[in-house]
């Protein structure tokens, strides 16, 4: 990645890190210890096989992605502004942060949504295309028409290689977790204007205590087995009453088969 990406992404570490000590002052007795995926488990690409590190060419992971056919990886947006064809890896079946197993491919293409500016507008999707195809199962996606999925309380699996805490390290290995789904109502009321409801969806407990993190990015939210979501952003992490947010996959759905397809 380059220098003024990473320099933009340090700087959103810091306000969300802003965000949850307001919100630890708020409601101290609320928030859970930080733990990486933050209250989630390890686990490993062979028990997710389509789920992909995001790397710069020396191949140091900086977001997640979802294998959805041999050659198509689906990530954020946010995860690819300043990145080219040529400054990015996907590296797949690789279960440590430091491990050389697995496989690496480089992207012939990068389709960022259109209309992407930033992560509280929405539009948070983008689609790689492998120059090589990669040998493991692919996830199934939402259609346009599932967006039943995303029922308030409905069971959502995170996964990814974020940050055990706000403004903390990396997890060396793939960790997962599962957090319920918030009405959009309740994610409203947490994120005001924020939260656009065409575009995201929010998943959590009101305690708090279990969410990604930073790093998790562009990493999939399965809901029955099939990708739903893609994490995007929140206000530090796993703090009570700021539940992640999530790219609402059907809305993007018709868009990103378009590009699988291409
Ligand atoms: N924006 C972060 C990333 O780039 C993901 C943050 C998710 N935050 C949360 N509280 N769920 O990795």
């Amino acid at each position: 990645m380059s220098g003024l990406t990473r320099a933009r992404r340090a700087a959103a570490v810091a306000a969300t890190a802003a965000a949850a000590a307001t919100a630890l002052l708020a409601a101290p007795s609320a928030v859970a210890a930080p733990q990486p995926i933050v209250g989630g488990t390890t686990t490993t690409t062979s028990a997710y096989p389509f789920m992909m590190q995001i790397t710069d060419a020396s191949q140091d992971q900086f977001c997640g992605g979802t294998l959805v056919s041999p050659t198509k990886v689906v990530t954020a947006a946010h995860c690819m502004t300043g990145e080219t064809t040529g400054s990015v890896r996907v590296v797949g079946g690789r279960t440590y942060l430091n491990g050389t197993d697995g496989t690496v491919a480089r992207v012939g293409h990068i389709w960022i949504h259109p209309d992407y500016r930033r992560v509280t507008r929405g539009d948070d999707v983008a689609v790689l295309t492998l120059s090589t195809p990669m040998p493991y199962a692919t996830a199934p996606y939402v259609s346009s028409s599932d967006t039943a999925v995303y029922a308030a309380g409905s069971t959502a699996r995170v996964l990814g290689w974020g940050t055990t805490s706000s403004g903390g390290t990396s997890s060396n290995q793939l960790r997962t977790a599962t957090v319920p789904t918030v009405s959009d109502s309740s994610c409203a009321s947490s994120y005001r204007t924020r939260f656009v409801p065409s575009d995201m969806v929010c998943a959590g407990y009101s305690s708090g205590g279990v969410d990604t993190c930073q790093g998790d990015s562009g990493g999939p939210l399965l809901i029955g087995g099939r990708l739903a979501g893609i994490t995007s952003w929140g206000d530090g992490c796993a703090a009570a009453g700021y539940p992640g947010v999530y790219t609402r996959l059907t809305t993007f759905s018709d868009e990103v088969t378009a590009q699988v397809g291409r």
